[in-house]
C-alpha cells in the first residue's frame, strides 16, 4: 500500500464569475522516503492540490475524489481527525514562513507547544528536542536563538525555523510549497541540500511544489507537470528530464538554463495560462502549443501511458514518437 495515494482529486471554487475548476482529475502516489515534484507555471493548481489534501482550502472551495493516507481518506475525515494527523504525520512548509510562524511568540514557545500538544511530552524535553532540530537545520547557536521571535531571524533562517517546526513530530510526509522561491540563490541551494539530508536521515517522503524544474532535478524521483489544473505528464524525474513527451514539459525544459549553453537561447513559453473560469473545452494548453492540431481545441486529451515509454503518463493527442526531435533539443542529458 502506498503511503499516500491521491486519485482523481478535484477542487472547485464558487466565485462571482462562476465556478473555477482549479484542480481536475489529479492522481499520484508516494511511497515511503520518495520525493515527488509538482511543477507548473503560476495558477496551474499546484498549491490547491496539496491544500485540498490537508483540509486547508479557502471557504468557497470544494473537493472531490480521494486522498488516501495509509489507506484512510483525508478528504472524508472530521476536522478533529485531520488535526491529529496534520502537523504530526503530515506537515507542510509554505513559501512565506510567516504564514505558519506566529510573530507574537518566541520560537521556543511555538516549537514546544507543538510537541506538548501532539506528543504529550514535558516542556523541558520539548525544548531539548526543539534545540536539536534547530541544530539539524543549521541554525547557529540554537540554544540561545530559540528564545528569539520570528522577526529577529533573516529570511533564510526563518525558512529553516519553519522546516524545523515541520519536522518536530518527525512527519512521514513533508509537503513543501515553493519553500525557496523568496530566497536568494545561495540560500535556496542550502535549503534544498538540507531537505535532501533530512530525507536521507529521517526517511521522510516529500512533496515539493515549484515552478522551477531546476529545483526538481536535484531532489525528486518522480515528477508531475501540471497545467490549467490538470496533470500534463507524470513519470520518473529521469524520464521527464531526458525524454520529455509532452509539449508543455518540452516548453518548460526549453526555458530552463543549461550548463552547456550560454543562456542566450533561453526562451520562455509564449502566451499566458488560461483563465480558470473559462477553460477551453479541449486541451488546456492548446492556445499556446506549437504542436496543436484542430482536434486539440475540441477534445480533451486523456492522461494515458506513452507509446514510447509506458512508465510515463501523458495527456496529449500528438503521439509521443512524433515529439522526439523536439524533446531531444531540450533534454537535459
Ligand atoms: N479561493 C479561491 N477562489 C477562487 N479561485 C481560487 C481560489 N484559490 C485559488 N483559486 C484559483 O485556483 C487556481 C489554482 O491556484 P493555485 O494556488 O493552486 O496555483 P499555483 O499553481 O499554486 O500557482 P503559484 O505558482 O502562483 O502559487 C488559480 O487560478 C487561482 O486563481
Ligand atoms: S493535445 Fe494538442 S494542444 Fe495539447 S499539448 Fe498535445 S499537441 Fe499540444
Ligand atoms: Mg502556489
Amino acid at each position: 500500500m502506498s503511503l499516500l495515494k491521491v486519485s482523481n482529486l478535484g477542487v472547485q471554487f464558487q466565485t462571482n464569475d462562476g465556478v473555477v475548476s482549479a484542480v481536475n482529475g489529479v492522481s499520484f502516489e508516494l511511497e515511503k522516503g520518495q520525493t515527488l515534484g509538482i511543477v507548473g507555471e503560476s495558477g496551474s493548481g499546484k498549491s490547491q492540490t496539496v491544500l485540498a489534501m490537508m483540509g486547508l482550502l479557502a471557504r468557497n472551495g470544494k473537493t472531490s475524489g480521494e486522498a488516501l493516507y495509509q489507506g484512510k481518506n483525508l478528504l472524508a475525515m472530521s476536522p478533529a481527525e485531520l488535526n491529529r494527523i496534520r502537523g504530526d504525520r503530515l506537515a507542510m512548509i509554505f513559501q512565506d514562513p510567516m504564514t505558519s510562524l506566529n510573530p507574537y511568540l518566541t520560537v521556543e514557545r511555538q516549537m514546544t507547544e507543538v510537541l506538548e500538544l501532539h506528543k504529550g511530552i514535558s516542556r523541558r524535553d520539548a525544548k531539548k528536542r526543539a534545540i536539536e532540530l534547530l541544530d539539524a537545520v543549521r541554525i547557529p547557536e540554537a540554544a540561545r536563538r530559540i528564545n528569539m521571535y520570528p522577526h529577529e531571524f533573516s529570511g533564510g533562517m526563518r525558512q529553516r525555523v519553519m522546516i524545523a517546526m515541520a519536522l518536530l513530530c518527525e512527519p512521514e510526509v513533508l509537503i513543501a510549497d515553493e519553500p525557496t522561491t523568496a530566497l536568494d540563490v545561495t540560500v535556496q541551494a542550502q535549503i534544498l541540500t538540507l531537505l535532501k539530508e533530512l530525507q536521507r536521515d529521517f526517511g521522510t517522503s516529500i512533496v515539493m511544489i515549484t515552478h522551477d524544474l531546476g529545483v526538481v532535478a536535484g531532489l525528486c524521483e518522480k515528477v508531475m507537470v501540471m497545467y490549467g489544473g490538470r496533470a500534463m505528464e507524470y513519470g520518473s524525474a529521469d524520464n521527464i528530464f531526458y525524454q520529455p513527451s509532452h509539449p508543455y514539459t518540452i516548453g518548460l525544459l526549453g526555458a530552463l538554463p543549461r550548463l552547456d549553453h550560454d543562456g542566450s537561447e533561453l526562451v520562455s513559453i509564449p502566451g499566458n495560462p488560461p483563465n480558470m473560469a473559462r477553460m477551453p473545452k479541449g486541451c488546456p494548453f492548446s492556445e499556446r502549443c506549437t504542436h496543436a492540431s484542430s482536434r486539440c481545441a475540441d477534445e480533451l486529451p486523456a492522461l494515458a501511458a506513452s507509446s514510447v515509454n509506458p512508465q510515463v503518463l501523458r495527456a496529449c493527442h500528438k503521439p509521443a514518437d512524433e515529439l522526439q526531435q523536439a524533446a531531444q533539443e531540450v533534454a537535459h542529458v
